[in-house]
């Protein structure tokens, strides 16, 4: 006989595991690069959107760079991310050897986050469609309506009331997400609030508002897919001021970090950070100053200024006209 029983095992077995460490577990700070150029529509909460995002990186154990410089979509810039923040883009916001970059950068296991009008740009590039999960295709003016939560097991859903009342725009969708696997968690009660329409694509229904992908369908065959979390609420300056909507965002891209599939929760992945403490370029960033820039924006910034300022209440992401 052996010493110790298997009923005596099966007791202590599971402490026992309990303590062993996992090899998944996060061994550095994650760091996440927040892109948010533009071409088209330029929303005037990007910088009370990143400010929002800094100022909560600690709660996530991350560190936030942001560019709008297209030139940073390149190998040696993003393989030191575990995640990408599309936030607000429209437009063509990358030019070819950009998207070659960013497509190898999913391959890799990089994680995705997009941000309300983020399924708005690259709206020809099949993979970007598919990684966001849905392009956008066009909103009803602002106002209140209801968002309600149909999937609250997720930690971007979890500490939302089951119908959440926001002052934001109802995106609708050139596509259902669910086509390509997405799980959505968020949807539009359509009955809360007036869109004037047409509309001319079937998005789905529950309408989706915000959604998931364990493994982000824009990754080629033969690629490694990280994660990926959509939602295309955060259109005002007042969501990114709301605890809700932060905590919201915040447990989306910590959730897509949870794929393990980057450096700093997995010490043989190919992409992501594995310095151990906040390295000084960024830390010198402090999180109350106002957007600053981690990386030049010399390339964007004149194109992107101008468009901000451009009267321009609505956008859509149909060809034309535009509104
Ligand atoms: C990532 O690792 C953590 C433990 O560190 C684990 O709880 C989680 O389930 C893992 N996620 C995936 C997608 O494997
Ligand atoms: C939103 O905040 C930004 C600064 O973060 C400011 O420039 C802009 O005017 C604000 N928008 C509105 C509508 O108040
Ligand atoms: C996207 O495709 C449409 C339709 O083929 C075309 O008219 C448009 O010029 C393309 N846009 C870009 C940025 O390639
Ligand atoms: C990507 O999207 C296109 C068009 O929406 C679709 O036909 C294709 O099957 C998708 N590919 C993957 C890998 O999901
Ligand atoms: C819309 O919601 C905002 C808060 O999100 C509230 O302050 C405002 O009174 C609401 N407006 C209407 C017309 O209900
Ligand atoms: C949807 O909105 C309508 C109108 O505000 C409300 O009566 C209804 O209870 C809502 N339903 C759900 C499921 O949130
Ligand atoms: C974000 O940071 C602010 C300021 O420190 C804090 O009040 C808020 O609770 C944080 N939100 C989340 C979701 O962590
Ligand atoms: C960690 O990365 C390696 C190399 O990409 C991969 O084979 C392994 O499956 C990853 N682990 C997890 C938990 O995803």
């Amino acid at each position: 006989m052996y010493g110790i029983s298997w009923r005596k095992l099966i007791a202590i077995l599971p402490p026992l595991l309990s303590i062993i460490p996992s090899i998944a577990q996060q061994t550095s700070f994650a760091r996440i690069l927040i892109y948010s150029a533009t071409r088209d529509f330029r929303h005037d909460s990007i910088p009370t959107a990143i400010q929002a995002m800094r100022t909560n990186q600690s709660a996530i154990n991350a560190q936030f760079d942001n560019t709008e410089d297209q030139t940073q979509f390149n190998d040696q810039v993003l393989a030191q991310y575990d995640a990408l923040v599309f936030l607000d883009n429209t437009g063509e916001v990358l030019d070819e050897a950009g998207k070659t970059a960013f497509q190898k950068y999913l391959d890799s296991g990089g994680n995705f986050v997009g941000i309300h009008a983020a399924s708005d740009c690259l709206r020809n590039t099949t993979f970007y469609g598919n990684e966001t999960g849905a392009f956008f295709d066009y909103h009803p003016p602002l106002q209140n309506a209801t968002v309600d939560v149909i999937d609250n097991s997720h930690p971007s859903t979890s500490m939302l009331p089951a119908q959440w009342h926001v002052q934001d725009e109802m995106y609708n969708f050139k596509s259902d997400p669910r086509a390509i696997g997405a799980t959505v968690i968020l949807a539009a009660n359509e009955s809360s609030y007036t869109d004037p329409g047409p509309r001319r694509f079937n998005q789905g229904s529950p309408h989706p508002l915000a959604w998931y992908q364990e493994h982000g369908a824009g990754v080629e065959n033969g690629g490694y897919a990280g994660r990926s979390f959509y939602t295309g609420l955060g259109h005002l300056n007042e969501s990114w001021q709301n605890d809700l909507f932060i905590a919201h965002v915040m447990g989306g891209i910590s959730w897509a970090l949870q794929s393990n599939t980057t450096r700093a929760f997995n010490a043989s992945a190919q992409v992501g950070n594995s310095q151990i403490s906040p390295s000084s370029q960024s830390s010198s960033v402090s999180p109350s100053s106002t957007y600053v820039p981690s990386y030049s924006l010399s390339h964007a910034s004149s194109e992107s200024f101008r468009m901000a300022d451009l009267p321009h209440p609505l956008h859509t992401g149909r060809p034309s006209p535009r509104v």
